[in-house]
């Protein structure tokens, strides 16, 4: 494995993540009907119907995946950081680091809304989604500007096999 990728395991979670965290986002709304209707006394439950159980699921997952992941992170080398300024270079580290905490955080976060229940970790939640989509146009906005305004396509190929 060359020392200017992430290892083929990284690579891998990186991958498959990102993809979950896409759906998870863009299929939230069953979860959120659900939630709602606890609190209007109309209790659906987190039954197959309501498309709540799928959130659920696929959150406590991408959790799962996550704290494998950061186990990985904190036992293997990952290749030293690409040719930026002081500033962009903090800025990814940053969001890099905080994706890890949320998407760890948000399973427990979501579970305590809907099993306690409380709006207010609720609302905890839905606005740590908003930070989280934030993020991921940032950090995909940092991979299109390295790869077609920099030229620097050497970036991109960090996460890729080839
Ligand atoms: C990393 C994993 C997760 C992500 C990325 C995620 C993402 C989201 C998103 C995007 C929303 C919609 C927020 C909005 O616009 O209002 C939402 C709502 C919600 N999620 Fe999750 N979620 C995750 C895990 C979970 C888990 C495991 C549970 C619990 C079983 C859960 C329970 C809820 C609840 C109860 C709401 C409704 C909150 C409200 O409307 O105030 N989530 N989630
Ligand atoms: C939900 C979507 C995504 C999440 C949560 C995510 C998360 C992450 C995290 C946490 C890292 C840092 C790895 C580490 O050092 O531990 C990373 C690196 C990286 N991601 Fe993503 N990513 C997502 C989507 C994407 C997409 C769509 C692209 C490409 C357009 C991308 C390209 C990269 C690249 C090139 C790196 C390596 C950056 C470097 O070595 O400095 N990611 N990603």
């Amino acid at each position: 494995m060359s020392d200017t990728k992430y290892t083929a395991p990284h690579m891998m979670l990186h991958w498959l993540i990102a993809v979950l965290v896409a759906i998870q986002i863009a299929f939230a709304g069953g979860m959120e009907a659900a939630f709602d209707a606890k609190f209007e006394g109309i209790e659906i439950g987190l039954g197959w119907s309501s498309g709540a159980i799928f959130h659920a699921i696929l959150g406590a997952s991408i959790g799962i995946l996550m704290v494998w992941r950061l186990g990985l992170r904190l036992t293997t080398q990952i290749p030293p950081p690409p040719e930026a300024p002081r500033l962009i270079q903090t800025v990814s580290r940053m969001t890099h680091w905080l994706f890890y905490g949320l998407l760890i955080a948000m399973p427990f976060a979501g579970a305590a809304a809907w099993f306690i229940p409380s709006q207010i970790v609720g609302t905890a939640h839905a606005i740590a989604s908003k930070l989280l989509i934030a993020l991921i146009i940032l950090h995909i906005a940092g991979a299109a500007y390295h790869q077609f305004i920099a030229g620097d396509r050497s970036v991109l190929r960090r996460m890729l096999a080839r």
